[in-house]
């Protein structure tokens, strides 16, 4: 199966691959592991206290081209944004944005569902109340 030039762009150059300190009260970590296939993705953020702002975002996937694609792109994507604004990405729109064949869209719901691990391990560290989980089917 061939890989989109976005895919095989994120796979050679990952973007923000790292650790960031689990310990620190900003930053929230989330570790997700697919089903299908076995393959763990860990994202991390930094959030400003002030703003609820991600400053710092860091991955590191033990897993697929698409795995590592679809993370390295979810870190691209959730830094600058809000809390909230970081809650609205979606599965589809990282399938969108790398062409992910359907036998590879799991590995888009892992990154979606490392960004809302994160989050959810953010908010419980900072008191802050969990918003309605929305379904993911
Ligand atoms: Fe082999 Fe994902 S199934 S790396
Ligand atoms: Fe399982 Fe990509 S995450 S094949």
């Amino acid at each position: 199966m061939a890989y989109s030039d976005k895919v095989v762009d994120h796979y050679n150059h990952p973007r923000n691959v790292g650790t960031l300190d689990k310990s620190a009260a900003e930053v929230g970590t989330g570790l997700v592991g697919a089903p299908e296939c076995g393959d763990v993705m860990r994202l991390q953020i930094r959030v400003n206290p002030e703003t609820n702002v991600i400053e710092d975002a860091k991955f590191k996937t033990f897993g697929c081209g698409s795995a590592i694609a679809s993370s390295s792109l979810a870190t691209e994507w959730v830094k600058g944004k809000t809390i909230d604004e970081a809650m609205a990405i979606t599965n589809t729109d990282i399938v969108k944005e790398l062409a992910l064949p359907p036998v590879k869209i799991h590995c888009s719901v892992l990154a979606e569902d490392a960004i809302r691990a994160a989050i959810g391990d953010w908010k419980k560290k900072n008191n802050v109340a969990e918003t309605a989980a929305v379904a993911v089917a």
